[in-house]
């Protein structure tokens, strides 16, 4: 979303942290280190060290062949076997892994030496089905722990894992599981939503029907729906079923560091979602350090992070990270406000939560309901909030700081993306606070803002954010397509990572996000392009062109503004309207919440014939049109 810049530069409150936060942080004696030798090698080896490796890396950061860095180069590894296996000759044994809880009340609880069993008994299935080293599993689960333990069996293997989110519907999850040619998908009956249980196996099986590669459907009983097999070819099996008598011991797959973890597609400006590809030990050590040290995690915390496994959030923060550091994860399927919207606070009471990481959206949304809930519940246990995926408007942090963190403890407003893998610029526990700056770039990252040129801007002023630095978590490619990856990130600014983000820094070095620089949409904080709407759009029968922007609003941050050329002898009525509205979800799934829908002659075009979506969205805003010069009429 983009942010109301004066309400930004009048920004000026600063909220230190408590003594008690900083007494409890462990932060300052590793950000010191860093400072006092500026050795970023040293400084990431230190923090690789706390993993067993099977062969220690030769060297830390290959930077030979820019952009395509290497980390801890020849090391071997498996994340896995760490975030599983490690704590199961440890204390930690018997502790909860995963406790899952949902909307309906139902609890389960995994502890370390469960979820290693249940893991292997997984990966020893998944081999049985021929899955080798390197092969492409895709998943289309809700939030449930057979999701966690299908993605680190397959990385158990060195399968790589697509996950494909759930309220996303068959057009890009058919696109997803051609596109990686993926051998396995693992899917569920159902899942919970709102009181409902929405059939997810109907629309993979309506995927199914369009892929060429899938050899076996894995199917989980989660909410014990009944469906229709609709398996001609007899290539599905229960999740049950495959398990059943299979070993409790599989020894882990050798990885190199560098070898393929996953592939999550995201989505760009223009074109097809990127498949981002991320590799193994450089993102294990930089997803487990960022959450240690930006939350502060120790032995005692249960940590809630409320994004979809879906997501980058959710890969990083809810599964891989914590199970790294031998947390307990909160898995929870369900909505913020069902059965009402306290059902959060609810939940953060009874088990005790420690550090809760959410999104502005829900925020901006249970803010609508006021204290009222909030009151009701202790939510005491808190002890560091956190917040990602837009900026956070200065009233939602506000409201957060006060209701659910009782003024007491600090946000983490923690900006980075799928690409990145790992928070970039986030505050510390002992970072000084102002509402809706995500502050100073983690300790080993320089970040800037610049002009189109690269050069950097004056305090103050609005820029590009690019990063400087190399980081163990960046992703390495996008899957088959290597000239995207150049063209689309290290183009810009030879040497820095363009992040195709708009930002200031203050006169404290602070950096203030203010929304995408490109054509990307966020809508409660899901990417989306607006190329991938607009072909939606096309793809209906009314409609000759279609150019999408996204509109601010209060509570999603934005929703799609679409102006429609439609073909002869359609007018944009109510019905139609209705039937545009239901055809654009079914294509992509609830995610594109749409807006207006104006009907429009034309589109303004350049000569060359691109759509000038600068010129709608100033338009809209009732702003100066700029530069039309390139504009065909
Ligand atoms: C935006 C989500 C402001 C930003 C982890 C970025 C943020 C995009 C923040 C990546 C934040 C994420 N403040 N903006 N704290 N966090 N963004 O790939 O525009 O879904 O480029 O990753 O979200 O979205 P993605």
């Amino acid at each position: 979303m983009a942010q109301d810049t004066d309400v930004l530069l009048n920004e000026k409150r600063i909220f230190n942290p408590d003594e008690q936060v900083i007494k409890r942080a462990n932060v300052d004696k590793w950000e010191s280190e860093l400072n006092k030798g500026k050795d970023l090698e040293k400084y990431w080896a230190n923090k690789a060290e706390q993993f067993e490796w099977f062969q220690k890396w030769d060297k830390v950061l290959d930077d030979s062949n820019k952009p395509f860095y290497k980390w801890f180069v020849n090391g071997k590894i498996n994340l896995a076997y760490n975030a599983v296996d490690r704590w199961i000759k440890t204390p930690k044994r018997n502790q909860v892994a995963i406790l899952y809880a949902n909307e309906r009340g139902d609890e389960r609880k995994i502890t370390y030496y469960e979820l290693y069993r249940e893991v292997n008994k997984f990966a020893n299935g998944l081999i049985n089905l021929g899955v080798k080293k390197g092969d492409r599993v895709s998943m289309y689960l809700p939030m449930c722990p057979e999701l966690l333990v299908s993605m680190l069996a397959c990385t158990k293997i060195g399968a790589i894992h697509n996950v494909v989110y759930s309220g996303l519907s068959v057009g890009p999850f058919v696109e997803r599981m051609n596109e990686l040619k993926a051998k396995i998908l693992i899917t569920a009956d159902g899942t919970y939503r709102r009181g409902k249980i929405i059939d997810l196996k109907k629309i993979a099986d309506e995927g199914l029907l369009q892929s060429h590669t899938v050899e076996t459907v894995i199917v989980v009983n989660h909410t014990g729906n009944s469906i229709e097999s609709s398996d001609l070819s007899g290539r599905e099996i229960s999740y049950d079923r495959l398990i059943e008598g299979e070993s409790d011991e599989f020894k882990a797959e050798l990885m190199d560091a560098e070898d393929p973890l996953f592939i999550l597609h995201t989505s760009g400006s223009t074109g097809k979602p990127k498949g981002i590809l991320h590799t193994t030990a450089g993102y294990m050590v930089g997803v487990a350090t960022t959450l240690r040290d930006i939350f502060d995690i120790h032995d005692d915390d249960l940590w809630w992070c409320t994004g979809d496994i879906g997501w980058i959030t959710g890969h990083s923060y809810v599964i891989y990270a914590p199970l790294l550091l031998g947390t307990t994860t909160l898995v929870y399927e369900g909505a913020p406000d069902y059965p009402d919207p306290g059902i959060w606070w609810r939940m953060v009471e009874r088990y005790g939560v420690t550090k809760f990481y959410t999104a502005p959206t829900a925020i901006r949304h249970l803010m609508r309901f006021g204290n009222r809930y909030p009151k009701i519940y202790n939510t005491s246990s808190l002890k560091i909030l956190g917040t990602v995926g837009e900026p956070i408007n200065p009233e939602a942090w506000m409201w957060f700081y006060k209701n659910i963190g009782k003024e007491k403890i600090p946000i983490m407003d923690t900006w980075w993306q799928t690409e990145t893998g790992m928070h970039l610029i986030s505050p510390l526990p002992t970072t000084p606070l102002k509402p809706g700056s995500a502050t100073k770039p983690v300790p080993g990252v320089e970040a800037d803002v610049v002009d189109g040129k690269g050069n950097p801007v004056p305090l103050g002023k609005g820029g590009f954010l690019i990063i400087k630095t190399p980081w163990p978590a960046m992703f390495r490619n996008l899957y088959h397509d290597e000239e995207r990856f150049i063209n689309s990130y290290w183009k810009d600014y030879p040497g820095y990572y363009n992040a195709g983000d708009i930002a200031r820094k203050d006169e404290d070095g602070y950096f203030w996000i203010q929304g995408r620089s490109d054509d990307v949409l966020k809508i409660a904080g899901h990417r989306i392009g607006t190329s991938e709407v607009e072909s939606a759009f096309v793809s209906h029968p009314a409609v000759a062109e279609a150019a999408v922007i996204g509109k601010s609003d209060p509570v999603k941050g934005q929703v799609v503004k679409a102006f429609l050329v439609l073909r002869e002898g359609y007018q944009l009525k109510t019905k139609l309207i209705e039937d545009l509205k239901l055809h654009v979800r079914y294509e992509l799934g609830p995610v594109a919440v749409l807006g207006e829908l104006d009907q429009v002659k034309s589109l303004p075009k350049t000569r060359s014939g691109k759509i000038m979506r600068r010129i709608l969205r100033a338009r809209e805003e009732g702003e100066d049109l700029g530069d039309t010069s390139t504009l065909e009429e």
